[in-house]
């Protein structure tokens, strides 16, 4: 298959950055398609360390970036990326970045209102990033959303402004928030124009054109399937859709642009924000996944709740996703658990559940049933082959593969990108 889609599996920081990063060395083009910069890829690329939010992961290597329409992009976040990136030695130019021409725009007033809701919400809260992303996906979806097209039309822009301002100075005015002031808005959005209209271009075309030369194109989710706004654990999701076939739409190639589909797969459980958990651990063992994973956010820096492996959650994933095959990240996390658990189905009410129930507070009810594995003692860290892991280690990856029902591609063993074990390359596949 030409392409990959990337997505992760779980509640989103699976460890995308480190496998998209060793995927878009061989890839021509690398393709955001849907959320903002809300994400956080970390990636080491010869013991330096990236963060990146907005931009695709390929652009660390010059590789060809796009961010896709369905993207929503905070251009002044979209500014001062550019810039922190610029001063780690990565040149961001339009030869190796183009934004949809129809992305829409998270304004400031986005941001403010995320964070109202969520400040107003009291234990109800979604506990979002606080950046804007799901007020920006409702203008979207509204048809008053600013569009990065607009910003070069920005004296046409009157009867859109009339319907957004009004719609959101109401919003405001049950906060007790002052209207937006129109005025500054617009010299905000003349200056920043000429940030963003340089790396503007249809990127449909683009990547149509690359298509047809058969040129690989890597899209590289954001967020987790647990979190699309469709088949997550609504409400406690974020605004757009993390599936695959986001890709298509997010982009604007056909339905089988995501060619071979990889979940990212981290060997536990983990969750920023809000929301059920069924395998969640609030006890030591749930702090010494947390220390030794490093379970921080990226964006946020908020400390991520941590559990056992939840083998239900990841076969919905896969199922709704169409995954291919998996990546497992941090396998060495386990490393030294004299004994692990995976959650093989849920309990509620003496009823048997082989898959999450929608409703929210079932999903906070269910009770996780496990199976228990004997751990390993040695260390996994680092390694290349099959040969270098532990028989244990072994038969946990083939369990973690009969219970989702999907076969493991790669394992990743280190943040390092070598450090990774290959068994079956999804661009040759
Ligand atoms: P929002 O995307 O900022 O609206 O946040 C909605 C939910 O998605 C919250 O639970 C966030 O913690 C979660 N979320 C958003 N982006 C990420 C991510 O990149 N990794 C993990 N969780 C995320």
């Amino acid at each position: 298959m030409a392409n990959v889609t990337v997505i992760g599996a779980q509640w989103g920081d699976e460890g995308k950055g480190k496998i998209v990063d060793w995927l878009a060395e061989r890839a021509d083009i690398v393709v955001r398609f849907q959320g903002g910069h809300n994400a956080g890829h970390t990636l080491v690329v010869d013991g330096k360390v990236y963060k990146l939010s907005l931009l695709p992961s390929g652009i660390v290597r010059g590789t060809l970036s796009v961010i896709g329409n369905g993207v929503v992009l905070d251009p002044w976040h979209f500014r001062d990326e550019v810039a922190k990136l610029a001063a780690q030695d990565v040149a961001i130019t339009p030869d190796n970045l183009q934004i949809a021409e129809t992305c829409p725009l998270i304004l400031p007033f986005h941001r403010d209102l995320d964070g109202l809701r969520e400040d107003a919400s009291g234990a109800g809260k979604i506990g979002t990033t606080r950046r804007g992303i799901g007020p920006a996906y409702e203008d979207k979806v509204g048809r008053r959303a600013i569009r990065v097209c607009d910003l070069a039309h920005l004296d046409d822009l009157g009867p859109q402004l009339d319907r957004l301002l009004a719609h959101h100075d109401a919003l405001r005015a049950g906060f007790g928030e002052a209207p937006i002031d129109r005025a500054r808005l617009l010299a905000d959005l003349a200056e920043i124009a000429d940030v963003i209209l340089p790396f503007a271009s249809p990127v449909w075309r683009t990547l149509g054109e690359a298509r047809a030369q058969g040129k690989r194109i890597l899209f590289e989710g954001a967020q987790g399937v647990l979190l699309d706004v469709d088949h997550g654990t609504y409400p406690f999701v974020t605004s757009s859709n993390t599936v695959a076939g986001t890709a298509a739409s997010g982009s604007g190639l056909g339905p089988s642009a995501p060619g071979f589909v990889l979940g990212i797969v981290k060997a536990y459980t983990t969750r920023v924000g809000s929301g059920p958990f069924p395998t969640e651990l609030e006890d030591e063992t749930g702090t010494r996944l947390g220390e030794r994973g490093h379970e921080f956010g990226t964006v946020t820096g908020r400390k991520r709740r941590c559990g056992w492996f939840d083998a239900v959650l990841v076969r919905q994933s896969a199922a709704v996703s169409g995954i291919t095959g998996i990546a497992l990240t941090k396998l060495d996390v386990l490393d030294g658990f004299a004994e692990l658990r995976i959650c093989t189905g849920y309990d509620l009410d003496g009823r048997h559940y082989d898959y999450l129930p929608p409703h929210p507070n079932d999903q906070a009810r269910v009770k996780p049933i496990y199976e228990t594995i004997e751990g390993w003692s040695e260390s996994t860290a680092g390694a290349r082959s099959w040969a270098d892991l532990p028989a244990q280690a072994i038969k946990y990856i083939r369990r973690v593969e009969e219970l989702i029902r999907c076969p493991v591609a790669l394992v990743s063993t280190s943040p390092e990108r070598d450090d990774t074990i290959l068994v079956r390359d999804p661009f040759q596949d």
